[in-house]
């Protein structure tokens, strides 16, 4: 399949991209016969059932069933789309990548601008590190903050950080290396201020630059040096780069490591200080989630790295039962999953400062996650007193009974009756009546109530997007008359998706979804996410119906409020007369738009 290119420039750059020589230079291959066989790349394996068949250029892997030819093994080992499997393959032949007609002109600008928001991320990392060892005395402050937190330049090296100074010598520096102003707010590295100067969105703290799996500086956590009332942290807002949910500190050099050594656990820390300190002293296999709850992108992503997980939070995480639900994640993407319990109060950074063996005592500590349960559950009662001591049973009792298989939950009885002294016979039977008269759950809401109450902002709209994206996909009576290309999208998923659909209504033709593998990778996570919402009867009814109209209301309502925002500044900015009424004009127009939608939504309600 060449997917718009050329066949012939395909052919050539498969030809001048033997599949042994590339896979090589990923793992090491062990040549027995006619197959050259390593440990998959894709899943973690002691003995090598990853088979590589240099006669037919294709490889496929017996024990997780993966399989593909060089381009498919590039999409897959650096997380990259058809587009950036096939610039690698090309860059490593010397060979042009031609003009693709697959490359519509909205891919093929998005593309450019991508390209353009990246170099800028990385000029300023650049900057921000010159910064640090330039001798300029407001730098002494972050050496200082950095020798205060026993960093060594080593490691400081090694993530990259730097100092920011001030508010104007970054946008100032970029925009003398030429790039636009526009370009310059799109990255998120520069805001702009109240009075319309362009500002280091960071200006002033201490730089953590975010690199992702392809070596690329995405965006950036900002530390504030001294204890104030601003945010402890500042990260970049999410840009066409950065995108939170599928973002892991660290993977870079995760991916690194990988290729030199095997590792048989990763783990996951809250923090890019907890990160750092467990890399310096020596627990390299870390990445942090940042602070937020885990999400399934990040489980997929360090899937591709390790199938074990230790989760190594602060002491006091587990009574939050948000990080609870994060950890189930995890295990819905089938990653056996750990807990490493750490001393009250005390983060991984922490401990690591203590030395290397505080911290292997807690990872060697580390339990399952019903076990960690009921271990967080004992520090929160004084099992001396009689009425703690049975809340804290019927609580622990609830979690038993959750537990996978009856051989943990009788392992895990038993430790309570040596904990309680009451007997096992008694646990048992008072575990199977709280089951069969469970605590009362909240009333199941049908999934798109779900999906209106969860969403929020750039959420909201892309489930909206999504929403309908599918609908149209899987022919929704509902959904006949509505025009895709009134979407202005920025996904370049989407946008493949989108005009899918409208070409094929054009030509009269019947949509099928599964022609969109020809023109997407299958593995797509949007892609996946939009399919995802053709099961079940998630497109069917009374509730789809009104979602998809909802959907198409919040759009408008944002691109209304968007274009409102613009034309306001817009009017501030203008000082001819003649043009600021032009303006107000639109604007004007705008509001009343805006109103209508607010009163069409409020009588469908
Ligand atoms: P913590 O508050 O645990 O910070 O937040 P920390 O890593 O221990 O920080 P230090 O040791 O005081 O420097 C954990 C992570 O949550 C995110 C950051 O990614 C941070 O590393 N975070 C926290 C923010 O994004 N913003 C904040 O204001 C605070
Ligand atoms: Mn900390």
């Amino acid at each position: 399949m060449s997917k718009g290119f050329d066949p012939r420039f395909m052919q050539e750059l498969k030809q001048k991209n033997d599949i042994v020589d590339l896979i090589g230079s990923y793992v090491a291959l062990d040549r027995k016969g006619n197959t050259h066989w390593a440990c998959c790349p894709f899943h973690h394996e002691r003995t090598p059932s990853f088979a590589v068949n240099q006669a037919e250029q294709f490889y496929h892997c017996f024990g997780c069933g993966v399989s593909g030819d060089v381009v498919r093994f590039v999409q897959e080992i650096e997380s990259t789309d058809f587009m950036g499997a096939v610039r690698i393959l090309a860059a490593r032949a010397k060979m042009e990548v031609p003009e693709s007609n697959f490359d519509t002109e909205q891919a093929a600008r998005l593309r450019k601008k991508r390209d353009t928001i990246a170099a800028i991320m990385l000029d300023t990392a650049r900057f921000y590190l010159s910064n640090l060892y330039s001798g300029d005395e407001r730098a002494q402050a972050h050496l200082q903050y950095i020798s205060n937190r026993k960093l060594s330049p080593t490691t400081v090296k090694k993530f990259g950080l730097g100092a920011s100074l001030d508010f104007f010598s970054l946008p100032d520096y970029l925009m003398d290396k030429g790039y636009s102003r526009e370009d310059l707010l799109d990255s998120g590295a520069v805001g702009e201020a109240k009075n319309g100067k362009l500002v280091d969105f960071e200006a002033g703290r201490l730089i953590f630059p975010i690199i992702n799996a392809m070596d690329e500086v995405v965006a950036f956590g900002g530390r504030i040096l001294e204890k104030a009332d601003f945010a402890k942290y500042k990260n970049t807002r999410e840009t066409m780069l950065f995108n939170k949910r599928k973002t892991l500190y660290n993977i870079n050099l995760l991916k690194k490591l990988k290729r030199q050594k095997s590792f048989k656990e990763v783990i996951m820390v809250e923090g890019y200080m907890d990160t750092i300190s467990l890399y310096q002293a020596g627990f390299e296999n870390v990445v942090a989630s940042m602070g937020t709850s885990l999400t399934t992108e990040q489980a997929r992503l360090v899937k591709r790295y390790t199938d074990n997980v230790m989760i190594s939070y602060d002491g006091d995480f587990a009574g939050q039962n948000a990080d609870l639900r994060g950890l189930e994640i995890l295990k819905d993407e089938r990653l056996n999953v750990r807990v490493v319990p750490m001393p009250d109060g005390l983060d991984p950074d922490d401990v690591a400062k203590q030395g290397k063996e505080a911290y292997q005592k807690c990872l060697d500590a580390a339990m399952p996650l019903v076990d960690y349960k009921i271990h967080a559950l004992e520090r929160k009662y004084d099992l001396t007193q009689t009425d703690e001591k049975r809340r804290f049973v019927a609580e622990a009792l609830q979690v038993i009974a959750t537990a996978e298989s009856e051989a943990v939950k009788e392992d895990l009885l038993k430790k309570l009756r040596d904990k309680t002294g009451i007997s096992y016979h008694a646990l048992e039977r008072d575990m199977l009546a709280s089951k069969n008269n469970p605590a009362p759950v909240e009333p199941a809401q049908p999934v798109h109530a779900q999906i209106a109450e969860t969403a929020s902002g750039a959420d909201a709209r892309n489930k909206a997007v999504r929403f309908i994206l599918a609908a149209k996909l899987f022919s929704a009576p509902y959904a006949k008359g509505f025009d895709v290309r009134t979407l202005s999208l920025s996904d370049e998923t989407q946008i493949i998706v989108a005009n899918y659909i409208a070409e094929r209504e054009e030509a009269g033709e019947r949509i099928r979804p599964s022609e969109l593998f020809e023109l997407l990778d299958e593995n797509s996570n949007e892609l996946n996410e939009i399919l995802d919402l053709s099961y079940g009867d998630k497109l069917t009814g009374e509730v789809a119906e009104k979602f998809f109209f909802d959907s198409v209301r919040t759009i408008e309502r944002e691109d209304i409020e968007a274009e409102i925002n613009t034309l306001t500044a817009e009017y501030k900015a203008e000082t001819d007369n003649e043009k600021r009424k032009a303006i107000a004009v639109k604007l004007t127009a705008c509001i009343q738009k805006r109103n209508r939608i607010k009163q069409e939504s409020k009588i469908r309600k």
